[in-house]
């Protein structure tokens, strides 16, 4: 039997492995969050809270592996900084028992000595995912002074690890997210990647909120599944002025990425895609203009779902409450139950939702992230 969400085999699961983070990067609803007051900042939580445990990781892979498929399902551990949480290495070593598919997000910071080095090599998740925002500069600007000279010395640092322990199926991964302060030299991170010999690279396109999509969402939650709380608050945490561009810079944007494009039709060494994968110039101008419009497609809605560390169960997405805490009902149960259906007849009926048109799933070729 498959762990499926109402027949739909699940692929990817969200974990939340901590809601600490040690930077507050200008484009990331955490940041935002914790400046706007909707979220406690770093100093709120106590040393156990905020964070996933290894008792409540296990609980969640002991509930998948009574299903045929878990080998199949991606775990992708995100936060936050998955390496702030203080139980990371033993869940990544129990991971590692089962032979799970696992992805870290990681800003590449919190590798501190030698020691946590050698155990992400001994643990071999499946793929690390780091960000790099094209220039030094850029990087910083972004994401705080010499953020960018540490992400790169891990990754350099991580490259050689793997060649002497021979551990070349640890995949090295960077994550480019273009918007209003990268403009001018997001497409730098690719022979940035390729010097540091990374094994894949995605540019995403900055989601990012304004009043009108903020409002028009709590609208639409509110009427749709009559609540608008939880997860979906994270949209008010993005900074739209990161989003939004003049003409000239997306014109920019716009031929850097046809350039890129015709250009991995050759060869760049390494996978390289885009995630939204949007076809036309129209959507990109769209996405970084004000105003917000209904999609109809989902490459996602029921083959993912999140997890927060406290265990609430949500779609793999922004929208809809929590379905279920894992902590009370097997995951199963959750993915199947009341909640669950209303979320899927709710979708199936009347269509996705305004703030689906900034979302990294709403195209077919975001399916290629899963054949990762
Ligand atoms: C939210 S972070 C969490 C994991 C880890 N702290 C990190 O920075 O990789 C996961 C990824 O989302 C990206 N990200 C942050 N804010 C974003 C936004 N507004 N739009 C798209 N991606 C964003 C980050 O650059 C990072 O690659
Ligand atoms: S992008 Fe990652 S590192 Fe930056 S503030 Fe968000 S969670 Fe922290
Ligand atoms: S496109 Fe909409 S429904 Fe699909 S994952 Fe994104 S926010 Fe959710």
């Amino acid at each position: 039997m498959k762990l499926s969400f109402l027949n739909n085999p699940i692929e990817t699961i969200f974990i939340e492995a901590t809601k600490y983070c040690n930077l507050k990067c200008k484009i990331c609803h955490l940041a935002g969050l914790q400046k706007k007051g909707l979220l406690p900042g770093i100093s709120s939580f106590s040393k156990k809270e905020g964070h996933l445990s290894y008792r409540l990781f296990e609980k969640i892979i002991n509930d998948l592996l009574k299903f045929e498929n878990y080998k199949n399902i991606r775990i992708n551990l995100s936060g936050g900084e998955p390496f702030l949480n203080p139980q990371i290495f033993k869940i990544l070593r129990h991971s590692q028992e089962y032979g799970l598919k696992i992805i870290i997000f990681t800003n590449g910071t919190c590798l501190k000595n030698e020691k946590d080095f050698q155990k992400i090599i001994k643990a071999s998740p499946y793929m690390l995912i780091f960000p790099i925002d094209g220039s030094s500069s850029a990087h910083d600007t972004i994401r705080g002074n010499g953020n960018f000279k540490r992400v790169v010395n891990t990754i350099l640092h991580l490259g050689k690890m793997k060649k002497n322990f021979k551990s070349e199926n640890l995949k090295i991964t960077v994550n480019v997210v273009i918007n209003k302060l990268n403009v001018e030299s997001f497409d730098k991170a690719i022979p940035l990647a390729q010097k540091l010999g990374c094994d894949m690279l995605f540019f995403t396109l900055v989601q990012w909120s304004d009043s009108l999509i903020i409002d028009t969402f709590i609208k639409e939650s509110r009427e749709r599944f009559g609540a608008y709380k939880g997860r979906a608050r994270i949209i008010e945490g993005i900074d739209h002025k990161l989003g939004i561009l003049n003409s000239r810079e997306i014109e920019k944007v716009i031929t850097k990425i046809n350039l890129i494009k015709r250009r991995v039709q050759q060869d760049f060494g390494f996978p390289i895609f885009f995630v939204p994968d949007l076809m036309h110039s129209n959507e990109i101008k769209a996405w970084f203009s004000r105003g917000c419009y209904k999609i109809d497609y989902c490459s996602n809605a029921f083959s993912q779902i999140r997890m927060d560390y406290n265990g609430n169960v949500y779609p793999g997405c922004v929208i809809s409450s929590a379905l279920g805490n894992i902590n009370k009902e097997p995951l199963e149960k959750i993915l199947n139950g009341e909640k669950a259906k209303k979320f899927f007849n709710e979708i199936k009926t009347r269509g996705f939702f305004y703030i689906c048109q900034r979302c990294c799933r709403r195209s077919p070729q975001s399916l290629i992230l899963k054949n990762l």
